[in-house]
């Protein structure tokens, strides 16, 4: 029989307890959440643009400073892409240290070879090596998975990629488009100094908009801001105060009658795509510790004009508020006094949703 779970958040949000302090505190938990959750999960590594030509390849660390998982993509000469274990099958050498255009892939320490494709294709001094080379002699090969332009990677895939964007996809498709450019002046990020579940948690409500964010709530409709949940997304719907920065939404949008100035998808467990009339900010939690967090604020925008306005003016000003008061949480949940609370099922589905998921991935029940 295995042992009774640690935690339980009920799943009737009118009666449930929030997570407990001690979710927070509890190194083990974090240890967890780690490997039982963010290892598992599917993480944005990069966008196609990085990548266009055959023989470009571009190193990248998963998750750096928590699983720190050397990885590299590759653009083959046949055109295909793939992501790899960036770490040589011989002694462990990172193969490729940095970005650059290769026939081939040639690890510095002894020698050994590889294809685009991860395939092992010589080593020096192994003639007399039996059973040699053996499929586990190739770079290990990741599933790589496309949302737009935006490439999305996983070590060991809890649910299929598909599946999980498929809300995210049905309601914002039409905003993937090529036309979104990455735009580094508007990029950046962040160091909070809290657990990255109590950033995420902040993210995951709107109810604090008129409390924290004073701006925000000036350009949001806040009686009309609304939230729905799917199975490991959960979408905010930010309806525009007046009619100025809003999505020409297509015939088919369920939402095409109504003022959305954006959508605001989390995808569990640490990703935040936020639509906006004028482009995409992804947000990636990168756990550093219990009580340390880095943001990471890409933007994509169509047009580096109005990405300014609307609902997407201010995010740095936005973004210092949310640290603010997540690190007076996280101050919080070290008091002697307080152990959980309640949620509000008005307002707070989202959080209670993300708890559920977090508590049923680390128990191993999902
Ligand atoms: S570690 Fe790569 S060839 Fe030895
Ligand atoms: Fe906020």
């Amino acid at each position: 029989m295995s042992p009774a779970p640690r935690f339980f958040v009920d799943p009737d949000i009118r009666r449930a307890q929030t997570l407990p302090a001690e979710f927070y505190r509890d190194a083990e938990v974090y240890r967890g959440l780690s490997e039982r959750v963010l290892a598992r999960s599917w993480q944005f590594v990069a966008d196609v643009d990085r990548l266009r030509s055959p023989g470009q390849c571009l190193p990248v660390s998963l998750l750096p400073g928590c699983l720190d998982e050397p990885l590299v993509l590759t653009r083959d000469a046949q055109d295909a892409l793939h992501c790899l274990s960036n770490v040589c099958t011989h002694r462990a050498n990172v193969v490729v240290p940095g970005e650059g255009s290769f026939p081939q892939l040639r690890c510095r320490y002894h020698g050994r070879r590889f294809a685009l494709d991860g395939h092992m294709l010589s080593m020096p001094e192994f003639e007399d090596a039996l059973d040699f080379p053996r499929r586990e002699d190739d770079l290990p090969r990741l599933a790589l998975a496309h949302l737009g332009k935006l490439l999305f990677t996983s070590l060991d895939p809890a649910v299929d990629f598909d599946a999980l964007m498929a809300p995210v996809r049905e309601r914002a498709g039409f905003l993937l488009t090529d036309e979104l450019v990455f735009d580094s002046t508007t990029s950046r990020d962040y160091l909070v100094p809290a657990h990255w579940v109590l950033y995420c948690e902040n993210y995951l409500e709107g109810f604090h908009i008129p409390y924290v964010h004073a701006s925000l709530a000036s350009v949001l409709d806040y009686g009309a801001y609304r939230t729905e949940l799917f199975s490991r997304v959960s979408l905010q719907v930010g309806i525009a105060r007046d009619a100025e920065e809003t999505f020409a939404l297509p015939a088919d949008s369920p939402d095409r009658a109504q003022a959305i100035a954006a959508y605001y998808f989390f995808v569990f467990p640490n990703l935040m795509l936020n639509f906006y009339p004028s482009g995409l900010s992804i947000n990636v939690v990168v756990p550093l510790g219990p009580e340390r967090t880095r943001v990471r604020f890409l933007s994509y925008t169509r047009d580096p004009v109005r990405f300014k306005s609307g609902a997407a003016a201010g995010l740095d000003r936005v973004e210092r508020e949310d640290e603010q008061v997540v690190g007076e949480v996280q101050r919080g949940m070290r008091s002697r006094l307080y152990r959980r609370g309640r949620y509000s099922p008005s307002r707070e589905a989202a959080v209670h949703h993300f708890h559920r998921l977090l508590v049923d991935s680390l128990d191993g029940a999902l």
